[in-house]
């Protein structure tokens, strides 16, 4: 049995987070009104990426990316108008509140159980080790961000951009010059399947 008072606090705890965000911060205000329908669980069918759980300096240096220009949204062209409008307290308010989020809390569906998945993901882990992809995106090295358990449509459109050239990151087009498409759809189920490793409660 709970207590008149812990019934009161919960009670409120959630009246208030129904008016002024998630947890009542300005970084979640923000997301709510700004970012939530492409980053959100409305968008897990969009290639946008999960930002719930991303290392806050990446986020504030992807926004100033946007801003300045030296990273287009190729998909949208409308995250580069977005993060215009932030101010530099916007982004600090963000970055904290979305690092601080559960990924497990944006719903990706993975179906684990579809033919190839086992025999894919195996040989992308074994791709993803050989390539040293981990020496950055496991450390944060040189602000490489977190991409075990992104979205897998995502992180196909990432990498084709890194291929291409249109965007750009150190080493990154030389390290993927060599890969077959097969390589690719490896790592992407490798890392999107890795949804595992982060106790998402989704099994085999
Ligand atoms: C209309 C849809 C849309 C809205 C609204 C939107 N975004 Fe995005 N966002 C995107 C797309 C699409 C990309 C990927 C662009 C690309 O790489 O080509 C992206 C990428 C990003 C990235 C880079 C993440 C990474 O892993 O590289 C960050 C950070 C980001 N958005 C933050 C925000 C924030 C903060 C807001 C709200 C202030 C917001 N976005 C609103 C569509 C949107
Ligand atoms: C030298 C360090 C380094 C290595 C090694 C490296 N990356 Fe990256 N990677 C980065 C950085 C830095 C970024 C962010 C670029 C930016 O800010 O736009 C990035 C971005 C990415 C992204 C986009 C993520 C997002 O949220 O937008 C993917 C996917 C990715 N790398 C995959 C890989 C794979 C697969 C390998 C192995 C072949 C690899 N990386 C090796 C540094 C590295």
């Amino acid at each position: 049995m709970r207590t008149l008072v812990e019934r009161l606090v919960l009670i409120l705890g959630f009246t208030v987070s129904g008016v002024a965000g998630a947890d009542g911060s300005r970084g979640a205000e923000l997301f709510e009104a700004q970012c939530i329908s492409c980053h959100g669980n409305a968008a897990v069918d969009l290639k946008t990426p999960v930002l719930h759980g991303q290392e806050p300096a990446y986020i504030a240096r992807s926004l100033e990316a946007f801003q300045l220009g030296g990273r287009i949204d190729q998909i949208m062209s409308s995250m580069n108008e977005i993060a215009s409008g932030l101010s530099n307290e916007d982004i600090s308010a963000l970055a904290e509140y979305l690092a601080s989020q559960d990924p497990c809390a944006i719903d990706l569906q993975i179906d684990y159980g579809r033919d190839g998945f086992q025999e894919e993901f195996a040989a992308g882990r074994e791709k993803y080790a050989q390539s040293n992809c981990g020496h950055c995106h496991d450390s944060f090295h040189h602000y490489a961000p977190r991409i075990v358990g992104q979205k897998a449509a995502y992180l196909e459109l990432a990498l084709s951009q890194f291929k291409s050239g249109v965007r750009l990151a150190p080493m990154m087009p030389q390290l993927l010059a060599s890969w077959t498409e097969q390589d690719f759809k490896n790592v992407v189920t490798y890392l999107s399947g890795m949804r595992l490793m982060r106790a998402c409660g989704d099994h085999y």
